[in-house]
């Protein structure tokens, strides 16, 4: 299944007002890794996976999907491969109903509408929120955009699943749901997140970025468990990995 192969080939990108967030990134991901992209704020997480999707191309350097490089002529064929979660829900949400924004993707491949309900109703049992299916995207709040969402990349049904801090507003419940869920998808998942426990559940290895580059690039446990990299990268070992605080006792 080398389709699902994502290759970014010395990959370079700066905004137009000439801020460069993307220097010189290499890295392959194979069918069926989980990936956990991680960095502190600024570092070009968000940056990264739009290169990966799409919606930047690099100024310099190449993005793969499979064999076929990622330019505007390939982009509708690789964008029906590729899901992605925003960070920012309100960016992927623009229908009058919740229902209208996850047939959307559906709708738009020119499924049947008895197809396209059943997609729509997989996809909101699967993030739990069936019942918000004929609320406005627009009223929602934060966790519960967060979570239709997530249910409009999840009807489409992708090769490869691109989410960009999904845990954040979820509550304790949701976000679990989230992490059995990202266990459960057998494709390529490539996640972002500021939450380090959830990437230590769900993910098998972890890319660390600092400054746009890869600073790191190894399995999930060495990496979150190596408080000095995680420091001088502005992050912290998740709580899952820090010794308990009351009497000290390694986990
Ligand atoms: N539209 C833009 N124009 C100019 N610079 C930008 C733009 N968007 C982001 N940047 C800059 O690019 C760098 C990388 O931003 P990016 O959003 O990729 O970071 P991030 O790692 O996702 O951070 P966070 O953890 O806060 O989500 C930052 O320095 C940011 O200020
Ligand atoms: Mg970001």
């Amino acid at each position: 299944m080398s389709h699902h192969k994502l290759e970014v080939k010395n990959v370079q990108f700066r905004y137009p007002d000439g801020h460069e967030a993307v220097k010189d990134m290499s890295f392959s991901i194979y069918h069926g890794e989980a990936v956990g992209i991680i960095g502190a704020n600024g570092a070009g997480k968000s940056t990264l996976l739009m290169l990966l999707m799409g919606v930047h191309f690099p100024e310099s350097g190449q993005v793969l999907v499979g064999d076929v490089q990622i330019t505007k002529k390939t982009l509708p064929m690789i964008r029906q491969r590729l899901g992605m979660v925003f960070q920012d829900p309100d960016d992927q949400l623009f229908m009058t109903s919740v229902y209208d924004d996850v047939a959307f993707g559906p709708r738009n491949n020119q499924l049947t509408e008895a197809e396209v309900e059943n997609r729509v109703m997989k996809a909101l049992d699967l993030v739990g929120i069936p019942h918000l299916r004929e609320r406005a995207p627009f009223k929602l709040s934060g966790g519960e955009k967060r979570a239709a969402a997530i249910a409009t990349v999840l009807s489409m049904e992708p090769d490869i699943l691109i989410m960009d801090e999904p845990s954040s507003a979820l509550d304790p419940k949701s976000r679990r749901r989230l992490i059995n869920l990202l266990n459960s998808f057998e494709h390529t998942k490539i996640i972002t997140s500021h939450d380090l426990d959830m990437v230590l559940d769900t993910c098998n290895r972890v890319i660390v970025i600092k400054d746009g580059k890869v600073a790191a690039d190894g399995k999930t446990f060495d990496i979150l468990s190596d408080a000095e990299l995680l420091d001088t990268c502005g992050l912290e070992v998740p709580l899952a990995l820090q010794n308990c605080p009351a009497c000290g006792a390694s986990k």
